[in-house]
C-alpha cells in the first residue's frame, strides 16, 4: 500500500487546513511568547524608545488592525492614553506628533505597504517608531526605531488566526512594560490562557453552531469593550472565509443604523466578556425583537445572558481583558467551520493575500 501524502499535506499535520493547524497552535504560541516575557527577552527594547512615552498610537491594517485596537483599551486600563488608526488612512496626512509619542506599528508580516506608507508618515513628523511582528527581519522591523517579535511561529493561512492572539498578548505584556509603578489597573493575568483555548478546542460546538444556520442571509457580530474589536474580526474572518455576508458593529451602534438591516433570517453573534454585560443584553434584544436569532459567546456565568440567547458557545471564566481573547477562538472556529461546510478554498481566500504589498 502507498501513502498518498503531498509535501503539504506533511505540513499540515494532518489537519485539512493550515488556518485550522494554525487555531489549534495557539497556545503553544502564547506559552512561547509569555515565557520569553518571563526570561526578559520579549520587551529587550533599547532604552531610547521606550523612555519618556506618555501616549500609543497604534497603525495597522485588517486583523492586525483589531488586535492594535484590542490593545489600546488594554492601554487605557494601564493609564497610558492610546489611539488606532487605519495605516491606510493615517498615511494620507502627518499630524502633530509630541515628544511623548510612539507610534507602534502592528503588523503580522512586516510587509504590508500600507503600514510601511504610515510608519513614513510618522517618522517624517519626527515620532519614535517601534514595529510589533511576527517576522524578524521584515521591512517594519528594520525601519521602525525598534521591534518587538510575537513569536507566534509561522502563519501560512492567509487569514490571520494564531498571530491575532499573540499580538493582543504582546501589547498588553508593552503596556506592563510602559506602565509606571504606580499605574491603575494591574497586569492582564494570562497565565491560563494557553489552558482556556485548548479547553475551548477541546470541547467547541462551534460546528453544530455553523451547521444549524448555514443558508442564513446575514451574520452579525457585536460587543462592547474589547468584545468590538472582537466582533469586527469575528466578521471579518467570517467574511474573509466562508463568502457570507458578515458585519461586526460596536453594540451600542446598532441602534444607529444596523438594526435596518436584521430580519427573521439573520443571526447575531454577541461577545459578553463579563463587563457591561446587562447593556449588551439590552442590544441582544434589540436584535432579537426583529426576529434575529442570538448566539452568545458566554462564561455561562450570567443567568440572564443564558435565558435570553438562542444559543450559546461557551468560554472559561476569566477577567474581560482575556475573555475577548477567548471568545475570539470560538469565533475563528465559527468561521472555519462555516466555510468548511461551503466547500470554501479556506487557505487561500479568493481576491486576498496574505501580505499585501501594494497601497
Ligand atoms: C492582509 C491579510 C490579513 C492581514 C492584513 C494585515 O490583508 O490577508 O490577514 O490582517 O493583510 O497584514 P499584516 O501582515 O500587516 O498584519
Amino acid at each position: 500500500r502507498t501513502v498518498d501524502w503531498t509535501a503539504e499535506a506533511a505540513e499540515k499535520g494532518g489537519y485539512d487546513h493550515y488556518m485550522i493547524k494554525e487555531i489549534h497552535e495557539q497556545p503553544t504560541a502564547i506559552r512561547q511568547i509569555l515565557e520569553c516575557h518571563g526570561s526578559g527577552e520579549l520587551t529587550d527594547l533599547d532604552p531610547g524608545t521606550l523612555e519618556g512615552v506618555e501616549e500609543v498610537q497604534f497603525v495597522a491594517c485588517g486583523t492586525s488592525y483589531h488586535a492594535a485596537l484590542y490593545g489600546s483599551y488594554v492601554f487605557a486600563e494601564r493609564g497610558i492614553p492610546a489611539s488606532t488608526h487605519l495605516a491606510s488612512e493615517y498615511a494620507t496626512h502627518e499630524r502633530p506628533v509630541g515628544e511623548g509619542m510612539l507610534v507602534v506599528a502592528v503588523t503580522q508580516s512586516g510587509e504590508t505597504a500600507d503600514t510601511l506608507a504610515a510608519i513614513e508618515t510618522a517618522q517624517r513628523a519626527g515620532a519614535r517608531t517601534l514595529a510589533v511582528t511576527n517576522v524578524v527581519g521584515s521591512s517594519a522591523s528594520r525601519v521602525c526605531d525598534d521591534a518587538l517579535y510575537i513569536r507566534a511561529g509561522p502563519e501560512i493561512g492567509v487569514a490571520a488566526t494564531k498571530t491575532f492572539s499573540s499580538q493582543v498578548v504582546a501589547l498588553s505584556l508593552f503596556a506592563d512594560r510602559l506602565a509606571g509603578e504606580d499605574s491603575p489597573g494591574g497586569p492582564v493575568a494570562f497565565d491560563s490562557l494557553p489552558w482556556g483555548i485548548q479547553r475551548i478546542l477541546d470541547t467547541s460546538r462551534s460546528r453544530d453552531v455553523a451547521e444549524r444556520y448555514r443558508g442564513r442571509d446575514a451574520f452579525f457580530f457585536i460587543g462592547r469593550g474589547v468584545g468590538y474589536p472582537v466582533a469586527l474580526e469575528g466578521a471579518l474572518k467570517f467574511k474573509e472565509i466562508s463568502y457570507e455576508h458578515a458585519e461586526g458593529f460596536a453594540a451600542g451602534e446598532l441602534k444607529h443604523g444596523p438594526l435596518a438591516l436584521v430580519t427573521p433570517a439573520s443571526v447575531v453573534f454577541a461577545v459578553f466578556t463579563g463587563r457591561d454585560d446587562e447593556k449588551l443584553l439590552g442590544n441582544v434584544r434589540e436584535a432579537q425583537t426583529r426576529g434575529a436569532t442570538v448566539v452568545a459567546i458566554t462564561d455561562g456565568t450570567n443567568e440572564e445572558v443564558l435565558r435570553q440567547a438562542d444559543d450559546v458557545l461557551f468560554v472559561p471564566e476569566s477577567e474581560p481583558a482575556v475573555a475577548g481573547l477567548l471568545a475570539n477562538v470560538q469565533l475563528q472556529l465559527i468561521s472555519y467551520h462555516a466555510a468548511a461546510l461551503l466547500g470554501r478554498p479556506i487557505d487561500k481566500p479568493r481576491n486576498l493575500a496574505k501580505s499585501v504589498t501594494v497601497e
